[in-house]
């Protein structure tokens, strides 16, 4: 007998998402059959864009999200580079690397000790106050001495990650929501005092990461060695590429492409993505590149179930974030699985860590930390780069030296979407159907699979009215 369950909203995310789950017997064991996610809220964040001088999208489009604002404030100063025709400077190009280095190394340790391990350890005992209960407790989590372990490790990457902020606001300004980021670089200025700062942190996170992180991430995938078979998903990957290595942004640290249908490809075309609404609460056009995109929502529209666009590589359905960079880097290619996720996201933190320290080395105390610029009248670019949880992309087009046309395309975009025009289901969608669930009242199973994609919502969607799905919003420009 099928069974409907419905989780919503997920915790231990950002932002608001529900999963809806088709529970059913398949070969004598209870499995997910279909499964449906929303985005239950609207960003907005285009319409907001219009009209505005380009220099205020790097500090705007921060706004869009509290936990990704950096990847926000990378994209948008390289959409203005694009469109501007501005070139960074050796010094700003490297700040900005590491601003947002900083912010995947705190973002990734957040992920896995503050979102996604609670999944996997039983913390009665260890963890008995709000917001730690209520939880699902089942028999497979891990218990005992390793469990208190976890928890020590869960206050100390608290720590940690406070001072990975603290890194990143050396050059940043502030974290999050860096004030320094520009098209041509960076405002802070480059002394001896910040780079050896730097540094010092640096050298503590980078201890953490291998003599803490990374063992406890390899502890899990031991203790849940099944999960390599779960939330498979799609298996198709896409990554922008991230951390410009030369002023031309041809290298780069994790490199740009994708693996559709089991074969590498080294490069994107920009044309070849699109998004689809059928299934999205808008009235405009499906199937519009972003470069021409448009969002008008339509709060009631018959048969949509998310705010989420289905953005999709020749038409196709693609998952994005560490596995995908790593994957398309060659630098992890166990598996595509739940666990090989959590798995490449470690991985990928102690490379960046590593690189960091080579790049601090590489900057010129008292160097020119940005271009000059004037603001086009005209121009139109694209900025692509990479959030801790996927690919970010911005489109701008530039009309009498003023924004006529923004658009942003998340990571979460591309992994929570909902079914597209061609009835495919999205990649979170689909790594969740064959799921187990042992049990019906815990389904901790299912929380398991969508943590892995370390969801965020906030730079998908953004309004809501608390206590209600979303409902009538009006937004004008
Ligand atoms: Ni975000």
């Amino acid at each position: 007998m099928p069974t409907t369950l419905r989780v919503g909203p997920v915790t231990r995310i950002e932002g608001h998402l529900d999963i809806e789950v088709t529970v059913d017997l398949v070969n004598g064991r209870q499995q997910v059959v279909a499964a449906k996610s929303s985005g239950t809220m609207f960003r907005g964040f285009e319409l907001i864009l219009k009209g505005r001088n380009p220099l205020d999208a790097p500090h705007l489009t921060q706004r869009i999200c509290g936990v990704c604002p950096t990847s926000h404030g990378m994209a948008s100063s390289l959409v203005l580079e694009a469109a501007m025709k501005i070139t960074p400077t050796a010094n700003g190009r490297i700040l900005r690397n590491l601003v947002l280095g900083a912010d995947f190394l705190q973002s990734h340790i957040l992920h896995f000790y503050h979102l996604a391990a609670l999944d996997y350890v039983n913390t009665t005992g260890l963890l008995e106050k709000s917001p730690w209960v209520p939880r699902y407790v089942t028999p497979d989590m891990i218990g005992g001495s390793v469990a208190a372990n976890l928890v020590n490790h869960y206050v100390q990457a608290l720590d940690i990650r406070r001072k990975a902020h603290r890194m990143g606001a050396i050059f940043g300004g502030r974290m999050p929501c860096s004030s320094s980021f520009v098209p041509g670089g960076c405002t802070t200025t480059v002394t001896s005092t910040q780079v050896s700062d730097f540094k010092s942190l640096l050298t503590e996170i980078t201890a953490f990461i291998n003599n803490v992180y990374l063992p406890d991430a390899r502890a899990l995938e031991q203790a849940f060695i099944s999960y390599r078979d779960v939330g498979k998903g799609c298996s198709n990957l896409l990554a922008y590429g991230v951390f410009d290595q030369d002023t031309a942004g041809t290298q780069k640290l994790l490199k740009r492409g994708r693996y559709t249908n089991g074969a590498n490809t080294a490069t994107l075309a920009p044309t070849s993505i699109t998004e689809d609404v059928k299934y999205s609460y808008y009235s405009s056009a499906s199937g519009l590149t972003p470069a021409s995109g448009a969002t008008t929502p339509l709060v009631d529209k018959t048969g949509a179930y998310s705010w989420i666009k289905a953005p999709r590589y020749e038409r196709t359905v693609h998952e994005v974030g560490p596995l995908a960079r790593m994957w398309v880097n060659g630098d992890y290619r166990r598996g595509i699985s739940a666990m090989d996720r959590i798995m490449a996201r470690a991985l990928e933190t102690q490379k960046i860590a590593q690189a960091m320290a080579t790049w601090v080395g590489q900057l010129t105390v008292g160097g020119a930390t940005q271009a000059t610029r004037t603001i086009a009248a005209t121009g139109t670019g694209i900025g692509w780069t990479e959030a801790p949880r996927g690919a970010v992309g911005h489109w701008v087009r530039i009309t009498n030296s003023l924004i006529d046309q923004y658009q942003v395309l998340s990571p979460t975009g591309w992994n929570a979407s909902p079914r597209d025009d061609l009835g495919q289901p999205g990649a979170i969608e689909q790594a969740l159907i064959g799921t187990p669930v042992a049990d019906l009242n815990q389904p901790v199973e299912l929380l398991r699979v969508v943590h892995s994609f370390d969801p965020c919502l906030a730079c998908s969607v953004h309004l809501a009215r608390p206590g209600e799905r979303a409902r009538k919003v009006v937004v004008t420009a």
